[in-house]
């Protein structure tokens, strides 16, 4: 990565009334980023923002943060973690908005791009842009309702038209959106064909908020070819910052991994998940996650299918040591048949 381009990674940058202190944020994902994975993440070095998994703006009000599976959090991560809600009413978004405020979180993220038949059908998630109005209302009352940072994370919409992404974005930014993480991909598409990055472009030049890119940056020089093609102001990481959660570290200050860290990070991966965790719950997100470690190296697939007849600890950890004592090749790119 060339010097600029790390230096621009670590310049602070303002949202709205806070200042983060690099541009690599964590990308939020149900069911990997959770309270054990942010731990981790935290162990390498952190990164510039945190975000949770897609909570449900209905529970939150009610949530439990000591039971709650998602709206789960440790207290000093509070201050840089950003709560991503979903919900199809601004009502309920505002209710969910002012408890995430009251608890200290940094800041709410709208979620308006997870194209899932679940959610879409609830008309939440990137349903909601195909109800511009319902999803500029929803960021103009949660704006109105909290003084913390508001960011959306949003896709193309359901049309190939940036130029709707473009008129949406800008309609986001008056509704006092704080900042616009953006994925350029139409909602049916499940990460199937590349994102179009072009698009990021089209969105950073037309608001003055910070815009966020994101979308299959899983090396340093797709990282450096998103900003330098872009102009993006940051980079949201996804699928690379679980299979390797200390990338946001790596990438900032140019370190070394040694192939070691791949193994006792699946190690202390499962070991957190228990800490936060019961037993089968935590089995159970392992081996998900553990899909995208695999990902990582040729034959990926082999210890995946050891990992799956694992159902407790000593035999995931013997499935660990099994695939790392025959020296495992690294892949140039993520298997992406995995890193679905
Ligand atoms: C398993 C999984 C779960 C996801 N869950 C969410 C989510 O809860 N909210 C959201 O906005 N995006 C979610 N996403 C999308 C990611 O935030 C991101 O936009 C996508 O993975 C592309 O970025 P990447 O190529 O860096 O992984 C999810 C993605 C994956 C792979």
């Amino acid at each position: 990565m060339k010097k600029e381009t790390r230096q621009l990674i670590n310049t602070p940058l303002k949202i709205g009334n806070r200042v983060i202190d690099g541009r690599l944020i964590l990308a939020p994902m149900s069911g990997l980023t959770h309270v054990a994975y942010r731990e981790l993440l935290d162990s390498y070095g952190g990164c510039g923002l945190l975000f949770t998994e897609m909570c449900s703006a209905r529970s939150i009000p009610q949530e439990n943060r000591y039971f709650s599976p998602v709206f789960r959090w440790r207290d000093e991560e509070l201050s840089r973690l950003v709560c991503q809600i979903f919900g199809s009413d601004p009502e309920i978004m505002v209710a969910a908005a002012k408890r995430v405020e009251a608890e200290g979180f940094f800041g709410v993220d709208l979620n308006f791009g997870c194209s899932v038949a679940a959610i879409c059908k609830k008309k939440c998630g990137a349903a909601l842009l195909k109800t511009p109005e319902v999803a500029v209302k929803m960021v103009r009352d949660v704006r109105n309702a909290i003084s913390i940072p508001l960011t959306v994370k949003f896709r193309t919409g359901w049309e190939d038209r940036p130029d709707l992404a473009v008129e949406l974005a800008r309609r986001f930014e008056g509704a006092g959106s704080d900042a616009l993480i953006f994925h350029p991909r139409v909602a049916p598409d499940r990460r199937t064909r590349p994102p179009k990055w072009e698009y990021i472009r089209h969105v950073k030049q037309a608001v003055s908020i910070p815009v966020f890119g994101n979308g299959e940056v899983f090396t340093q020089d797709d990282c450096e070819k998103m900003i330098e093609t872009t102009e993006c102001d940051g980079v949201s990481l996804g699928r690379i910052a679980i299979a390797k959660p200390w990338v946001f570290s790596q990438w900032r200050n140019g370190s070394v991994v040694e192939m070691e860290t791949y193994k006792s990070n699946m190690k202390q991966m499962f070991f957190l998940l228990n800490k936060h965790y019961e037993p089968t719950p935590a089995i159970r997100k392992f081996k998900k996650m553990a899909v995208y470690n695999a990902a990582l190296f040729r034959f990926g697939h082999s210890f995946l299918k050891k990992m799956s007849r694992a159902d407790d600890f000593s035999e995931i950890e013997s499935a660990v040591d099994a695939f790392f004592d025959h020296s495992p090749e690294l892949a140039d790119r993520p298997n992406l048949n995995l890193f679905r």
